[in-house]
Order: C-alpha cells, then structure tokens, then sequence
C-alpha cells in the first residue's frame, strides 16, 4: 500500500509496526545512567517530557551490551547482569502518549571511553590522542550474540525497538571505514569484508527478537576524514542492507574522532547528508531517515513530501524545544531557538546539549547559558564522579 508523504502521517516499518508520525529522536548519549549501567529518575523524566511531546520514537544512545567499550560512563547497559525491573520502568515512561522508545546498541570499540576501559577496534592503532589494540577473531565472534542477547532483553523489558550503531566513528562504523580497518582476514580488505560484522550483528539481532519488533541501524554516509569510509563505499553498504532484515535506515555522517568535527557540533543550515540519501533511495526500497541539521519545519516537511527520506531524525532541536512534534503539528512554528556560541572547543557543543538534557530531566527547560568551557567542565566532572562507581561496581559483577 502505497504510503503518504506527510510528516504526520503514521509511518509501518516492514516488521509491520506502525509510528504514529515521521518524526523521531535521534540516538543521543544523555550520560544519564548511575554509573552502574542502571537508568536513573532523571533519564524517565527526560523520556517521558519527550513521549508527551508529539514524537513517534526516541532512541535512547549507546546502551551498551557489555561494561567493557562504553563510550562514556554515564551509558546504560543492558544484559544478564542487569536489574531489568529498572529498564522496564524507563520503557514505561518512555511509551507514554503512544510514543515508541527504541535503544542504540552500541560499542564504542576504539573510541570506548579511556577511564573505564582499554579500548580495541577492529586493527591496533596509535594515533595522536587514539590508541587502541586490535579485537581478536575471537572477541569479534562474541559480538553478535551479545548484541542479539540485549536486543532480546530490551524486547522483554518493554522497549519497542532497538537500532544497531554503525555510524560516528564507534566500533561498527570502524570495521567499515579503511582507516581504522586495516584486517586482512575475512573482516577486512574490500568493503564487502568490512560490512561481514555487521551484518552478523543484524541477523543476530533478528533471530532473538523475531520478525515483528523494528531493527534499525544508523549509518554514515561518509566519515569525513581523508582515507576514511565515504560515500562511495557508503552506497554500496545501503545496497548491501537491501537483502537484510532491517527495518529502517538512519543516515547521518561525521565522527567523534579526536580533531574531527561531529554532527553535533556543527554549526550550520542543514539538513546535512540529503543528497546522499537521495541516493541512497535508489539503491533500496527500506525505510529511510535522516539525522542531521534539521532545523525548521519546513525543512522537516520538505524531505518527507519530496520523498526524500520517510522519517526525519532530530537531536539537538528537540534538546530545545522538546514539544516541537507537538507544536508543529498543532501549525505553531516555534522554531527552536537554536544558540549562538562565541567559543570554539572540541566537544563543546555536544557537552553543552547533554547538560541541557540534564535541565530537561529536572524539569527545566530555561536555557543554560551559551558557555562552552563551563559546559565541558561539569560534563568532566560528572564523568570523572560515575568513572568511580563504574570502576567500584563493574569488577565485583565480572563485567568488565
Ligand atoms: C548530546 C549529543 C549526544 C549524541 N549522542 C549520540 C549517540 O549516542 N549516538 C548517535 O548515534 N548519535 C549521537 N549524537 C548525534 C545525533 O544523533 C545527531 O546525529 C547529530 O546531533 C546531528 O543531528 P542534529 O543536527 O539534529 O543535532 C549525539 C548528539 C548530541 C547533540
């Protein structure tokens, strides 16, 4: 049946579950875990102001299927070891007002945060400020069943959805990109080797959860570093995903890597990566989203009508007004009031909207003030005190 292209209309995903809108939250890190890998009151609460603001999906970024690569000690973690009760409670909240929440499944591989871990990614690396050591064949065979084992305890704690992370430079985006895969076995070399992990993970995924609960995965359409995964191999990728079971493609670019410049911290008109996705419908017939820039509604309506994408991913502009969906859909225009900041720190950016995310969770939505040095500084503070209780806690459940 063919479906409308309007941002309001409701959206079925080819496991056959229908969103009841095109507009959904992108995977953000709200570093709102305990320390733990245990969701705290503040991330219900932030998940909740989100479900009772008109979106159809928020994705809740990096939760992590074991302690060992998080991105950042303030992630979830999902797995046998988990109080699942705690993850049921944070799904609850989050489905309020027939909105979806989905986890990213994610591995930062050699971006996982240095304090808490001794990061591996798919080939040993010593770059200034990124060192890693090489994941053996091995470790890379752990990895499916442990991303099929927490996608079948998010199904169970009552999330709805789970989206595999291959994009911004974290472990599955590694493997795909040349300049951190340099492997010459099966895993590595041409890229049909380099996307062999992910797909492992995605049929992995698939086989726990069962054909009706959406498996989305985010991509790059390119690294943006030179001698990294472009958009060449990135169309081939999607081509690829073609003949897997995955519901929904997220497209989106750029990495966290130590000097490169992230989505989030970009600055400029977007939507970024729409001419990338635009070739990337030729190539498949799955479900597509953008994540990247959006920032008005005309824009937003735009890449549905022209048929661009199928859903719009928003971060940092539902960061800013966490009733857009709401509010565009009631045709009030309330275009976040996106801030303008004076410095320019790496990360700055980013640090400054996940503090904002902390605001939310407490029920504020002033906005803090546009200082990016301070906004780095509670950040690392906040990290520094959940790196204790990561490193006290993770140990003594053999986690690590
Ligand atoms: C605070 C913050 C945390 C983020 N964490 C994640 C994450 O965990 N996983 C992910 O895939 N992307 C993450 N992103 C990137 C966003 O999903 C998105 O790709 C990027 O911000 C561009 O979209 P926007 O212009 O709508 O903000 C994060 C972005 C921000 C601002």
């Amino acid at each position: 049946m063919k479906q409308e292209r309007n941002l309001f209309e409701p959206l079925t995903l080819p496991c056959g579950i229908v969103l009841k809108n095109r507009i959904i939250k992108s995977a953000m890190s709200d570093s709102l875990g305990d320390g733990t890998g245990h969701p705290t009151i503040e991330q219900m609460k932030l998940y909740q102001r989100w479900a009772k603001g008109g979106l159809a999906v928020s994705i809740i970024g990096e939760v992590q299927c074991s302690s060992g690569f998080a991105e950042k000690p303030g992630n979830l973690v999902l797995n046998e070891n988990t109080d699942i009760k705690r993850f049921c409670e944070l799904a609850e909240k989050g489905k309020e007002n027939k909105a979806h929440i989905w986890l990213q499944l994610g591995h930062a591989g050699a971006l996982a945060y240095g304090p808490t871990s001794s990061p591996k990614g798919p080939s040993s690396l010593d770059f200034p400020g990124l060192r890693c050591a090489a994941l053996s064949k091995n470790d890379i065979h752990e990895l499916p069943p442990q991303f099929a084992r927490t996608a079948f305890l998010a199904m169970k704690a009552g999330f709805n959805g789970v989206q595999i992370h291959a994009a911004h430079g974290f472990l599955l985006s590694q493997f795909l990109s040349p300049l951190f895969n340099k492997r010459n076995d099966e895993y590595g070399g041409k890229i049909n080797n380099r996307i062999r992990l992910l797909l492992e993970i995605i049929e992995a995924v698939r086989a726990a959860v069962g054909h009706s609960f959406p498996v989305a995965l985010k991509l790059n359409s390119s690294d943006q570093l030179e001698g990294g995964f472009g958009e060449k191999d990135a169309i081939k990728v999607v081509g690829e995903l073609e003949n897997s079971s995955v519901d929904l493609i997220d497209i989106s670019g750029g990495t966290y890597f130590p000097g490169a410049k992230a989505a989030s911290d970009k600055t400029g008109t977007g939507p970024y990566f729409l001419e990338f996705a635009k070739r990337a419908r030729t190539v498949t017939t799955k479900p597509l989203m953008l994540t990247g820039g959006f920032k008005t509604l005309q824009q937003a309506e735009k890449a549905i009508a022209d048929g661009a994408v199928d859903c719009v991913g928003l971060a940092r502009a539902l960061i800013l007004q966490p009733s857009l969906p709401h509010l565009w859909k009631k045709g009030q225009m309330p275009e976040p009031n996106f801030p303008r900041f004076s410095q320019n720190l790496e990360g700055g950016v980013t640090a400054w909207y996940t503090m904002q995310m902390l605001e939310i969770s407490k029920n504020n939505e002033t906005l803090l003030p546009n200082n990016l040095k301070h906004a780095i500084q509670v950040y690392e503070e906040r990290d520094k005190m959940r790196t204790n209780i990561w490193l006290q806690y993770f140990p003594t459940i053999n986690d690590l």
